[in-house]
């Protein structure tokens, strides 16, 4: 499988590119900046240098060409304003559905958030992030693709435990990173996950068996 990771450089990105490498696919990481190239190669990755909030759509359908499945791990991050909620969070993961669709790639896994909704209210940073969110994720699943909704809760740099709680309805809670990009490499090759979108909090299922239970 040759899997395309928008967003390549950030934390669950990375792992995920690990992950994925050791079971053997080839893996691409979009990146922003070019000092990032080396972490990504690291990780067992080709970088690809791709700003998602500049990036035209047909330049962005190129960096996707030829993959079987995208995922898509940016996001502004907790020091930036509502404003690049949406070119990064919603913007980014919409373009990355008209590139996907553009090339010929129908597998499309998003990484959200817990809480992520279309219609949050408020005007807090955080609201607007739900919004963005919820609005890409609908989106998506709109779009046509064989689409997997990853929605974690708090992530966390703790050591992964390998077990989390997945579903429509868990409570909150916090999820491992390095738990995450499992959840995320277990989707990418269950295509009977198609179709779903879940929470992903750290709990007490092995990550295999709490997808099998979610597939079936
Ligand atoms: N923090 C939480 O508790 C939490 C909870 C649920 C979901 N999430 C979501 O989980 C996802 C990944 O989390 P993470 O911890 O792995 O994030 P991260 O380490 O902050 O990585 C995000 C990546 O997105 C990249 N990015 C930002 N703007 C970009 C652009 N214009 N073009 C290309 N890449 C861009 C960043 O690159 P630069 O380094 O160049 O900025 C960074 O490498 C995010 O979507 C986040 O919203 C977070």
């Amino acid at each position: 499988m040759n899997v395309t990771i928008a967003g390549g450089h950030g934390r669950i990105a990375l792992e995920l590119t690990r992950l994925l490498r050791a079971r053997g696919e080839m893996v691409r990481g979009l990146i922003r900046r070019p000092e990032h190239a080396d972490d990504v190669r690291a990780a067992g990755g080709e970088p690809v240098l791709c700003d998602l909030e500049t990036v035209g759509e047909e330049e962005l359908a190129a960096a996707v060409a030829g993959a079987d499945a995208v995922v898509f791990a940016a996001g502004a991050g907790p020091g930036s304003g509502a404003e690049r909620k949406w070119t990064v969070d919603y913007g980014g993961a919409v373009k990355l559905i008209a590139a996907a669709r553009a090339a010929g790639v129908d597998r499309y896994v998003l990484v959200s958030s817990i809480g992520a909704d279309p219609d949050a209210p408020g005007d807090d940073v955080f609201s607007v992030y739900l919004r963005a969110k919820g609005r890409a994720d609908a989106e998506l699943q709109a779009s046509g693709l064989a689409y997997t909704i990853v929605r974690p809760g708090a992530l966390t740099d703790d050591a992964p435990s390998g077990r989390v709680a997945l579903g429509e309805d868990v409570a909150r809670g916090a999820i491992a990173r390095a738990d995450t990009a499992a959840v995320l490499a277990g989707a990418l090759a269950d295509a009977r996950l198609a179709g779903r979108t879940f929470v992903a909090v750290g709990g007490e299922e092995p990550i295999a068996e709490a997808l099998a239970a979610l597939a079936g």
